[in-house]
């Protein structure tokens, strides 16, 4: 087992502007947002500090121009950060030559964009093939791969379709399997599910948990949509202006905003739907139900609430190897989805 976080960013700071690097060097990390663009510079990647560690999904959620694209580049190093460090894996990333950046976006890193970009004249399983393709394996392996991916994807029976016989939610799977095919570590995804519609969205993101429940990759998800943040987030980066205002839990989110930008964020959700389980569990002691009755620490409290209400006594929490890691009171359950936070609307 290492320790060493797969991603991790220290003072990023990326300005666009002649001056940037100048102006920043002179600001002693101070960066002030208005000052910048007064003289001509605009910031948008401001101080960002972070860690994801192995296994971790971290999701960037901020408006339109906030500056997650403008983070994604940096750490996929698509641009040059202006000022700070980027550690892939402990490695230096902004030490590394050109050869070694492609082996590592190659190999390492698996990118899906907003913008499904498939090639319109190659078929779902040539699109997912053509990665492997470029890597250098042979054509036989590239399409025994890709037929893996279709299938994990859950476009069996359509491998010979072009783009244009996909819907929209079909295109992205193509997408998502294409990343996938080379086997990333790192899997970036930037907005990949906001071109498409509300019922197909949600439709995804559960696709896609279930999908990392199986790969358990380290991802960096964005997205500007703070419902989809908290259903899949293990930590959220919420990010306005270039900075980074809080990076937490979605249930510390939630429960603990640190700023009245994330305040706002967080009044209308209805905590039973985004909190889990073990965001109100009792870590100290097992339950004494006598039903034998558990529930999961990651089971959303909505989804359980009418199981535990059932009971009288604290049910027992328990993991995904079935170890009990804690209880829940009906009481407590009651307390959070009637309790403070609500009488706010
Ligand atoms: N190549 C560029 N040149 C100048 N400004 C840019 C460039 N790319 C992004 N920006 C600016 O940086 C800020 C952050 O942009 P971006 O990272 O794309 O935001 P988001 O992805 O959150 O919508 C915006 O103000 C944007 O206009
Ligand atoms: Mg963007």
């Amino acid at each position: 087992m290492s320790s060493t976080p797969v991603i991790k960013c220290e003072s990023v700071y990326k300005i666009f502007g002649t001056n940037a690097k100048k102006m920043l060097q002179n600001a002693n990390g101070n960066v002030d947002a208005k000052s910048f663009q007064d003289a001509g510079c605009i910031v948008g990647v401001n101080n960002a500090s972070f860690e994801v560690s192995k296994g971790e999904m971290l999701v960037v959620m901020g408006l339109s121009g906030s500056g997650k694209s403008t983070l994604l580049r940096c750490i996929s190093r698509l641009t040059d950060a202006t000022g700070g460090k980027i550690f892939i894996e402990g490695q230096d990333l902004l030490a590394m030559n050109e050869r070694q950046l492609i082996e590592l976006r190659r190999n390492k890193m698996g990118m899906v964009f907003q913008s499904f970009a498939l090639l319109p004249h190659k078929t779902v399983l040539e699109n997912i093939a053509f990665p492997l393709q470029i890597k250098g394996s042979k054509t036989n392996e590239s399409i025994q791969k890709a037929v893996e991916m279709v299938e994990l994807v859950g476009l069996k029976g359509r491998e010979n379709y072009f783009p244009r016989e996909l819907s929209g939610g079909q295109q992205q799977r193509v997408g998502i399997a294409r990343s996938l095919a080379v086997e990333p570590d790192i899997w970036f995804l930037d907005e990949p599910f906001s071109a498409l519609d509300p019922l197909i969205r949600k439709e995804m993101q559960d696709e896609f948990l279930r999908l990392q429940g199986v790969l358990n990759k380290t991802i960096l998800f964005i997205t500007h949509d703070f419902d989809e943040a908290l259903r899949l987030a293990d930590r959220i980066a919420i990010m306005k202006d270039g900075l980074i205002e809080q990076l937490d839990t979605p249930a510390d989110i939630v429960l603990n905003p640190k700023t009245e930008y994330v305040r706002k964020f967080t009044q209308e959700v209805p905590r039973e739907k985004v909190l889990k389980i073990e965001a109100v569990m009792d870590k100290s002691s097992g339950g004494q139900n006598a039903d034998n009755i558990t529930v999961s620490k990651d089971a959303i409290i909505e989804t359980v609430a009418e199981k535990i209400l059932s009971q009288d006594k604290p049910v027992s929490v328990i993991d995904k190897n079935n170890n009990v890691v804690g209880s829940v009171k009906p009481s407590k359950i009651i307390q959070t989805v009637f309790g403070q936070g609500k009488e706010k609307k």
